[in-house]
Order: structure tokens, then sequence, then C-alpha cells
């Protein structure tokens, strides 16, 4: 396979909504469910957002853990996974958490679109940029790249909606994870796990439940595998 291993993780509410019709990045995930995205993120070599995510919540994408932190180097790891950072144009401040917290490898795709200032400085901070032809960026380009010259076997995405459904419609996904809080947003725009234009009722995607688990936060964690 010419691309990582790729898992989506997303924290939604029982009305499937991954944020509010605010869009600001509205806390999902429980004290337990974070703990659960920590070693997900020290399990994996990269971990990816889309343009959106990355400029609204600025994510810091790290493993918190120092434990999981020291047993990623007795692999012969580094500490942190990579940050991968998908965007047409870059427009990411230099104190950014993304950018900052780690320390650790920052990966960027984009396009000419990004302007030269800010190619720059992210070049000055050591970040591999990558400058794709093209809007939507080529999500299948970027795979290839991020395993065959960045040695990323195994891919975490954590959203948001747009790039899920993107990734999903090209079949570039083999498992998604999805941890239902006992919540709900309600509001017709607020996103979902896959956002983007749809697909009629006879090409869903359909889904394999591997793993389920009901937990006293009143929290549901579903883990399924893409059927194929
Ligand atoms: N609860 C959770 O687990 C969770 C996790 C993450 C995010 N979220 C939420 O999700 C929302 C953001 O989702 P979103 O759908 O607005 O944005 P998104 O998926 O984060 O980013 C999408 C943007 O990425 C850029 N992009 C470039 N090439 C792309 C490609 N080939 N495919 C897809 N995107 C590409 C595009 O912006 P440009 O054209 O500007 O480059 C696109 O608009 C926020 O409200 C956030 O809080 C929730």
């Amino acid at each position: 396979m010419n691309r990582p291993f790729v898992l989506i993780n997303v924290a939604a509410t029982v009305d499937g909504k991954i944020d509010t019709v605010e869009r600001r990045g509205a806390a999902i995930s429980s004290a337990r469910d974070k703990q659960r995205v920590d070693a997900l993120r020290a399990a994996f070599d990269a971990v990816m957002v889309g343009g959106r995510t990355l400029h609204v919540e600025d994510p810091r994408l790290t493993v918190k853990s120092e434990a999981l932190r020291m047993k990623r180097e007795r692999k012969g790891l580094s500490p942190q996974p990579a940050k991968v950072g998908v965007a047409s144009r870059l427009q990411l401040s230099p104190g950014s958490r993304f950018l900052t917290d780690g320390p650790a490898r920052i990966l960027l795709f984009t396009t000419s679109q990004t302007d030269p200032e800010q190619l720059n400085m992210l070049q000055a901070r050591e970040a591999h940029l990558y400058v794709l032809g093209g809007s939507p960026i080529d999500l299948v380009e970027v795979l290839r790249i991020l395993k065959e010259d960045e040695a990323i076997e195994r891919l975490m995405v954590e959203g948001g909606a747009t790039l899920n459904s993107e990734l999903l419609r090209l079949g570039l996904v083999d498992e998604i994870s999805v941890y239902v809080a006992p919540m709900i947003f309600g509001g017709d725009s607020a996103p979902t796990l896959a956002g983007g234009p749809g697909l009629p009722r006879d090409r869903a995607m359909a889904l394999k439940l591997i793993h389920s688990e009901q937990w006293d936060d009143g929290g549901i964690l579903l883990h399924y595998q893409v059927a194929r």
C-alpha cells in the first residue's frame, strides 16, 4: 500500500456533532477520553488536521503523558509524533501551539496561495513544507509523500469534518474511532464526523464494528473498520 495505515478519531455528541454551530472547537471529550486520545497519539507516527481545525483551534496534537513519551523513546521513536497540517493557504503565527508545543516534527502540505513570507517563517522553523499544485490539495499524493518521504507508517487524523470526508471519499481510511459524549449540540450547520456534499443511501460507506465500550462517564466508545 502506497500510504500509511489511517485512523480517524473524533469526539462527537449523541446527535453526531463534532462542534457547535459557533465552530470554535467546543470541548466534547471527557477526562477519560482525553487519556485515551493521548495513548492513541502515542501509538501513531503522525497526527493530521485540516486547514480550518489548524487555524481556528490551533491544536497542540502532542502526547501529554510523560510515561507515554518515555515509552516511545524506549522504542527508538521521537517523544512526540509528527504533526501534519493540510491547508491551501497557511496562516500560522510563529508562536502558535501547533508550531511550538512539542517539540515535534512539523509537516505542512499547502499550495502557492500561501504567502512567501509565511513559507520563509515556516522554513526558518525547519518545518517540512510541501507546496503542491491545485486546490483542494491532492490527499492521495499527501499520503504517498508521508509514507515514502517521511516514513510515516501510521497516521492518526483528528478532523475536521471536511478533511475526514475527503479522506473517506477517496478510500484512504482504514479505521474510525468515535467517543460519543452524552450531550446534544443540535444546529444544522454544526459539523459532523464527515462533512462535504454527502452520499446517497445506495453509496453509504459501510463500517464494521470491531470494538465498543460503555463508560462510567456516560459516554460510549465505538471503533470501526471501514469495509472495502
Ligand atoms: N470533535 C472533534 O473530534 C473534532 C476534531 C477536529 C475538528 N473538529 C471541528 O471540526 C471543525 C472544522 O472542520 P471543517 O470541516 O470546517 O475543516 P477541516 O476539515 O479542519 O479543514 C478543511 C480545510 O482544509 C483545507 N484543505 C485543503 N485541501 C483539502 C482536502 N484535499 N480535503 C479537505 N480539506 C482540505 C481546506 O481549507 P483551505 O482551502 O483554506 O486550505 C478545507 O476547507 C471545527 O469546528 C472543529 O472544532 C472537531
